[in-house]
């Protein structure tokens, strides 16, 4: 059977289209984000099937604060919700569980929820799933461009000898492999301040697909879809 990951290791997705699902349905946009949660379970699970290293998912973005305060509350709760029921899961599985952007500024409860997931999956290498809360790239650069000028004054770096690979470093998915494939769904045409380093290369796929409704067969349409695409890296 061919590789269903096409060779890509690391699949980043913009989930987006939860409150388009609940309206279209005339449902309570909790419910969209309810719905959303079950399809990264599953997406989650049939990445992890297909044998694909690593994924990262934006869930909450630095600028998702400017929502009204209900519906923070909601998708807060069922981060807490899915921490706590999907945590076992992800140790039989062997997903190591990751957090991307600022997530210490959450409350102190998913702080320390987090914290303790992110280390019973530590030792797992099947898969790596990075979680994007309170993430916005220009803030990732900003708190790498601190780290950077700190080591620099300290001497740990010297300034003429800064490279790409120091910043790569610096940013939160340091430890994750270049990013192959960046999906977007709901058929918005933009990046919401994800990845915007990370995305360099990364091949792209847009579908009108709403998040709740993506599920194993959308994900195989990308993967083809990154399959048939000749990727040049500004080669020829
Ligand atoms: C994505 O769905 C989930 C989050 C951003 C947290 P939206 O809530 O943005 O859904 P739409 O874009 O309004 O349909
Ligand atoms: C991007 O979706 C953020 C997440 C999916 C978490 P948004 O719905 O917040 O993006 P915009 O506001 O339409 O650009
Ligand atoms: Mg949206």
């Amino acid at each position: 059977m061919a590789d269903p990951t096409y060779g890509a290791r690391h699949i980043a997705i913009i989930m987006d289209g939860n409150g388009r699902w609940a309206k279209r349905k005339h449902l309570p946009r909790a419910l969209g984000h309810k719905k959303g949660v079950e399809a990264v379970r599953n997406i989650v699970r049939t990445a992890g099937r297909m044998g694909i290293e690593a994924m990262t998912l934006y869930a909450f973005s630095s600028e998702n604060w400017n929502r009204p305060e209900d519906e923070i509350s909601d998708l807060m709760g069922l981060l807490r919700q899915y921490i706590q029921s999907d945590i076992e899961e992800f140790v039989e599985n062997g997903v190591r569980l990751k957090v991307i952007g600022n997530y210490k500024a959450l409350d102190t409860d998913i702080v320390e929820m987090i914290d303790e997931a992110i280390e019973k999956t530590a030792g797992n290498t099947k898969m790596t799933l990075a979680v994007a809360l309170n993430y916005g790239a220009q803030d990732e650069l900003l708190r790498a461009t601190h780290y950077i000028a700190a080591a620099t004054q300290s001497g740990e770096i010297e300034l003429d000898k800064l490279s790409i690979e120091h910043i790569s470093n610096a940013l939160d998915t340091a430890d994750m492999p270049p990013l192959d494939l960046l999906i977007r769904t709901s058929g918005e045409l933009r990046l919401s301040n994800f990845l915007l380093w990370q995305a360099a290369y990364a091949e792209l796929y847009f579908t009108d697909t709403l998040w709740p409704d993506f599920d194993q067969g959308e994900l195989e349409k990308a993967l083809k879809s990154f399959g048939s695409r000749e990727r040049r890296f500004g080669g020829r």
